[in-house]
């Protein structure tokens, strides 16, 4: 009794202290603690969009996490909090806090739209504004789509001023014009005539129709509130993606404090065969076209060959992986037949794609083999005279009639004795 007073003693205290425990900031922004400035930007630019309010409407949880997520950054971004929140914890912070006078906002919807502009909402909530989206093409090799792989590259975009966090002011200090009071106009009278007045509504001149005033404009954006940045993206392209598939990264276009930020949309391109220096770019693979699900190849055999067959050939498939192709002796191959070799063609990728699902079986494409035979147009005059002779014989003892057999409408006339073989 006595103990399980205790244990019950116990798990109340135990029950409180997760309670009152913040979760740790650095998990809630799923880094580790050696995180870069930059790592933990990102993080934030991924986990507020995920978490919006907007974006989960009527999901208390997303809301706490999102709230959370701006707490968390807000430390970790201010490098004397982060300082303290390595050594002290959340306490520390408090303390920090408390013993400054109330400094900026911590409002969690004006951080992010400090990182994406607009009202801190993202650009799904309705009447506000938003800006254009973006496109940018990415050519990748068919060795790409078909083995997946992450790419990274540049996108030059503007995006709101991190100096001035997008007020245009060094101090980050915005007045309200005092001469239109903020709405950026002023109404002039202008006399007509004796007593008779017209009011017209003009630009406010101070403001330049701002209707803010800004002291010390910011070194960095000289006042304009954004910058020209380029900005390391990544994008993953998954096996199986078709060319010209659309990636899209929502509320990542340019960026201004007037606006939501649009999306930034890439498309992917194939990039025409060319026969590289590495050993990845030199397989067969390299020069497959592809056409959907499938991928389609020209193979060459000798007349030998394709008559008397017992030949192998193997084919470096996209990633490296040998297909094996052959016929044994007596395995005739007639010119332009086409082998299926099926799975062979380019992984299944469904997601985001238009399929139409009575005829997507959910399994990858196929390999087509189309072949070729080349005759030999020279011949010692001792092995002519050989095939030659050969041939007199044969045709004349089993040859056919390729008229008979041509099925042409008119019959030509029957010819004399056995054709060819
Ligand atoms: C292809 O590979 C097989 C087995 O690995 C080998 O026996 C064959 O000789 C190869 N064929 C060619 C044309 O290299
Ligand atoms: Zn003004
Ligand atoms: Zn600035």
């Amino acid at each position: 009794m006595q103990l399980l007073r205790l244990l019950v003693a116990l798990a109340v205290v135990l029950f409180s202290v997760v309670v009152i425990a913040a979760e740790d900031y650095y998990k809630v922004l799923g880094l580790a603690k050696s995180a870069s400035e930059k790592d933990i930007k990102r993080a934030y630019r991924t986990l507020s969009k995920k978490y919006h309010p907007d974006k989960n409407p009527g999901d208390d949880t997303a809301r706490e996490k999102f709230v959370e997520i701006a707490d968390a950054y807000d430390v970790l971004s201010t490098s004397t909090l982060r300082k303290i929140y390595d050594q002290y914890g959340h306490d520390g912070v408090e303390q920090h806090r408390k013993g400054q006078a109330a400094g900026g906002s911590h409002d969690p919807f004006d951080l992010f739209s400090r990182f994406f502009g607009g009202g801190g909402h993202s650009g799904h909530a309705p009447g506000h504004r938003r800006g254009p989206d973006m496109e940018v093409r990415a050519s990748l090799p068919l060795r790409d789509f078909y083995t997946g792989r992450e790419i990274n590259f540049l996108v030059e975009k503007q995006q709101i001023c991190d100096s001035c966090e997008g007020t245009g002011s060094k101090d980050r200090h915005v007045e309200t014009c005092d001469r239109c009071a903020g709405r950026g106009v002023v109404l002039q009278k202008h006399m007509l005539a004796p007593g008779m007045f017209q009011q017209v509504q003009m630009q406010c001149d101070r403001c330049h129709g701002q209707g803010k005033k800004i002291k010390n404009p910011c070194p960095v954006c000289a006042g304009s509130r954004v910058v020209k940045n380029q900005v390391e993206t990544s994008a993953v392209i998954e096996p199986g993606m078709g060319k010209g598939t659309r990636l899209v990264f929502e509320n990542e276009a340019d960026e201004s404090p007037d606006w939501i930020a649009g999306d930034l949309i890439v498309i992917l391109d194939e990039k025409e065969a060319e026969l590289g220096r590495s050993a990845e770019e030199r397989t067969d693979g390299t020069f497959f076209r592809r056409k959907g699900k499938d991928l389609f190849w020209k193979e060459t055999l000798s007349l030998r060959e394709a008559w008397m067959g017992d030949w192998t050939r193997n084919l470096t498939h996209l990633d490296g992986h040998v297909v094996h192709l052959g016929r044994r002796r007596g395995e005739v191959v007639q010119p332009l037949a086409v082998e299926t070799v099926s799975g062979e063609g380019m992984p299944h990728y469904s997601e985001g794609h238009l399929h139409d699902h009575h005829e997507d079986d959910g399994s990858a494409g196929n390999l087509y083999i189309e072949y070729t035979v080349v005759l030999p147009d020279q011949m010692e005059s001792g092995m002519e005279k050989d095939f030659h002779a050969l041939w007199e014989k044969w045709r004349k003892k089993i040859g056919v009639d390729l008229a008979k057999d041509s099925g042409r409408p008119v019959a030509p006339p029957p010819a004399e004795g056995k054709d060819e073989l």
